[in-house]
């Protein structure tokens, strides 16, 4: 079972991300969109993620070219019989994904191999809907993809060796270290990130230190790239907040439930960077800490 020629469906961040490490990989990558207008924006993402490498010295010119001579967008699901390898990145409904995967389970070769890319939802229940079980895993990028060196490669109790061998290939191919787990909700790294997550949500609601303060003591005393509140704001308080729900729903563990300061930032629009104001104000720079969410 080889990868020769990859799909990706979606071409939000993930998705995007996902098509060009794997262009840059050498391999053939078809990216599916809903709309021209969807498909225009993610390749101009891309293209724009190639300047600046070219920029900052990161790749060659010719690199640039040649990952974008590799890549192919198109809104006609068709374009995806020939590839042996379709990875999912749309939108984290369960709904969404089990329709769009059954549908492209009529187009491609019986022997192709389906990857999610979800964060949390269960990859079994998503496999459910085509006719390849033993074919079917998960492949989880992290954000932003093109820096990332993680993908979790998710196997469920149906997933063929051979099809998980291909696919920690593949990673390895696309420039990332692959880790092996099982379908358990959240996986290795958001089992272990999302609790640490809403526990600084916690510790600001009790009163432990300031949003700064406690981003400070991660960053430098633990040696980690960002804080967690600097980190909530960049993954999208929403994000978070789905992902503890579905494993507090999995698990029924106190440690996912996300505190009440969370669900109230979310209610109210402040879902981090993408609007504008999360634990941070990003209208001002550099942007500023919004300790007054737990006066
Ligand atoms: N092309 C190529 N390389 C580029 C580039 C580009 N367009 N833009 C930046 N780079 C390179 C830089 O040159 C730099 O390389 P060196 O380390 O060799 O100098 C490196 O990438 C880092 O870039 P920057 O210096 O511009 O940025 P930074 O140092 O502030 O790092 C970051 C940015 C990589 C995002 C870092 O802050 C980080 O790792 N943050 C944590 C992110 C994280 O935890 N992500 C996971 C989120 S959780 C998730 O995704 C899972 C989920 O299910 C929710």
């Amino acid at each position: 079972m080889k990868i020769r020629t990859v799909g990706v469906m979606g071409s939000g961040l993930m998705g995007a991300g996902i098509a060009q490490v794997s262009a840059h990989a050498g391999y053939p990558t078809t990216v599916l969109e809903v709309s021209k207008e969807l498909l225009d924006r993610g390749m101009k993402r891309i293209e724009g993620f190639l300047r600046g490498g070219v920029e900052k010295g990161k790749i060659t010119p010719e690199d640039k070219d040649r990952t974008l001579s590799l890549l192919k967008g198109t809104t006609d699901m068709k374009d995806l019989s020939e590839c042996d390898l379709v990875i999912e990145a749309i939108t984290e409904k369960l709904q969404a994904k089990r329709e769009l995967f059954a549908r492209v389970d009529g187009i491609c070769a019986g022997n192709a191999i389906f990857a999610s890319n979800t964060s949390s939802l269960c990859i079994t229940e998503i496999m459910s809907a085509t006719s390849r079980p033993s074919r079917f895993l998960g492949l989880h990028f992290f954000n932003p993809v093109p820096l990332m060196k993680l993908v979790e490669v998710v196997r469920t109790i149906v997933t063929a060796e051979e099809a998980e061998s291909a696919a920690l290939e593949f990673v390895r191919a696309a420039g990332k270290t692959p880790i092996r787990t099982s379908d358990r909700t959240g996986f290795i790294v958001n089992r272990l990130l999302v609790p640490y997550l809403l526990d600084a949500v916690r510790a600001l609601e009790n009163g432990v230190g300031s949003i700064e303060d406690v981003d400070a003591g991660m960053r430098l005393g633990c040696g980690y790239p960002m804080g967690p509140f600097t980190l909530l704001d960049y993954v999208g308080l929403d994000t978070t907040y789905y992902i503890a729900g579905i494993m507090y729903d999995e698990f029924k563990e106190a440690r996912f439930a996300a505190p009440p300061l969370l669900r109230r930032m979310v209610l109210a629009g402040m879902l981090g960077r993408k609007t504008g104001k999360g634990f941070y104000d990003y209208s001002v720079e550099p942007p500023a800490p919004q300790n007054h969410l737990t006066a």
